[in-house]
Parts: structure tokens; sequence; C-alpha cells
């Protein structure tokens, strides 16, 4: 029971730190993508910012982009989608990383 308690407050110190509650939802405040090619760090905290929910969300339903992406038929892959997404912004916005190893690190 001890044990238990204190891995209930691990968890929730854990998610305080890691999520933001915006309208009900619990927004990561930073995600890794791990591809072969290189690690992503996407902070999502500053990128709320940027624009709003849909502008990255199109469909308005806040689930991983590879829910559809790369496993629904008819959908772009995920590379694709995530490369269009993240550096047409940035293009456009003339700020944020567009070369592969400003994303990619390591
Ligand atoms: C600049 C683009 C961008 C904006 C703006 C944005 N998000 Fe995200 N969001 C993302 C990306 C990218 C992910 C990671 C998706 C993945 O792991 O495939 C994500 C992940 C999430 C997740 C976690 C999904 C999961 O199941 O892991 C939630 C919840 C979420 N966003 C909610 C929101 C809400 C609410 C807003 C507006 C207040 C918002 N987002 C604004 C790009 C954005
Ligand atoms: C519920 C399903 C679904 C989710 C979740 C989803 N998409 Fe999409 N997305 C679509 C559909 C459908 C299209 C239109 C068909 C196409 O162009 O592949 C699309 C098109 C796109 C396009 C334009 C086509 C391209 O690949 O250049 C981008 C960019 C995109 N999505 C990015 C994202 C990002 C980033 C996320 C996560 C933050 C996301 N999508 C989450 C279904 C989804
Ligand atoms: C709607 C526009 C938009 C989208 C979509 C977007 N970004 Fe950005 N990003 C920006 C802007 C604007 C900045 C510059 C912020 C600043 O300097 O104040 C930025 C900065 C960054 C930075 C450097 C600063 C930091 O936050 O560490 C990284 C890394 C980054 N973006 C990664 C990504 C990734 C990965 C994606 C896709 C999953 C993405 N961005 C999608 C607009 C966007
Ligand atoms: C703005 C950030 C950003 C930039 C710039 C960027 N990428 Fe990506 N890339 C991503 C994200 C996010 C993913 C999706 C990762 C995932 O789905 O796990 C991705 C996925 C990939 C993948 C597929 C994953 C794999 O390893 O199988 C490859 C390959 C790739 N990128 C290569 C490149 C190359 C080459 C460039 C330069 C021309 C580039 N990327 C520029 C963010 C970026």
């Amino acid at each position: 029971m001890k044990k238990l308690f204190a891995l209930l407050i691990a968890a929730s110190l854990i998610s305080a730190v890691a999520t933001l509650v915006i309208a009900g939802s619990n927004v990561p405040e930073e995600v890794t993508f791990t591809p072969r090619f290189g690690t992503v760090t996407f902070n999502h905290a500053e990128h709320l910012s940027v624009g709003d929910c849909a502008s990255c969300h199109h469909t308005g339903a806040y689930v991983t982009c590879s829910s559809c992406h790369g496993t629904q038929p008819g959908i772009s892959n995920a590379k694709d989608a995530f490369h269009a997404s993240c550096i047409d912004c940035h293009k456009e916005a003339q700020k944020g990383p567009v070369g592969c190893r400003a994303c990619h690190v390591n």
C-alpha cells in the first residue's frame, strides 16, 4: 500500500512537469521522436504561440499524427506529413530549423 502510494505520487509529479492541461486535454510540453535518421525534439509548449491548435492538429483530434499518417490508407506517410508541417512553417515564418541536422540532432 505504501509502495503504491509512493508510485502514485511519483506518477503525478512526472505528469505535472510534463503536461499542461488545456481545455481538458493533457498537452505534452515536449515530444521526442527517435527515427533512425536522428532524434527530433519538438517543444510543444513553445509552439503553442505559433498558431492555434488546429493549425497543426487539423482534424481537431488530439492524437498522435501517426494514428492516421502512415497507418491509414490514402493518407500521406508520417515522414512527409511531419516534414510538410514542420519545415513549411519554419520556411514561411523564417524561424525554426530547416536544415536536416538542425532538427535531427545526433
Ligand atoms: C505547431 C504545431 C502544434 C500546435 C500549435 C499544437 N500542437 Fe499539439 N502536437 C503537435 C505535435 C507535432 C504533436 C506530437 C504528435 C505525435 O506524437 O505524433 C502534438 C501532440 C499533442 C498531444 C498529445 C497527443 C498524443 O496522444 O500523444 C495533445 C493532447 C495535443 N498535442 C494537444 C494540443 C492542443 C490542445 C493544442 C492547442 C492548445 C495544440 N496541441 C497545439 C503539434 C502542435
Ligand atoms: C484523424 C486522422 C489524422 C490525424 C490524427 C492527423 N492527420 Fe494530417 N491529414 C489527414 C488527412 C485525411 C489528410 C489529407 C490527405 C493527405 O493529404 O494525405 C491530412 C493531411 C495532412 C497534411 C498535408 C499533406 C501532406 O502530407 O503534406 C499535413 C502536413 C498533415 N496532415 C500533418 C499532420 C500532423 C503534423 C498531424 C499531427 C499533429 C496530423 N496531420 C494528424 C488525417 C490526419
Ligand atoms: C505553425 C508553424 C510551425 C510549425 C507547424 C512547427 N514549427 Fe517549429 N518553430 C516555429 C517558429 C515560429 C519557431 C521559432 C520560435 C522562436 O524563435 O521564437 C520554431 C522553432 C523551432 C525549433 C527551435 C526552437 C525550439 O523550440 O527548440 C525547433 C527545434 C522546432 N521549431 C521544431 C519543430 C518540429 C520538429 C516541428 C514539427 C513536428 C515544428 N517545429 C513545427 C514554427 C512552427
Ligand atoms: C523541422 C524539423 C525537421 C527537419 C528540418 C527535417 N526533419 Fe526529417 N523528420 C522530422 C520529424 C518530426 C520526423 C518524423 C519522425 C517520426 O515519425 O518518428 C522526420 C522523419 C524523417 C525520416 C524518416 C524517419 C526514418 O529515419 O526512417 C527521414 C529519413 C528524415 N526525416 C530525413 C530528413 C532529411 C534528409 C532532412 C533534410 C533534408 C530532414 N529530415 C529535415 C523533422 C525534421
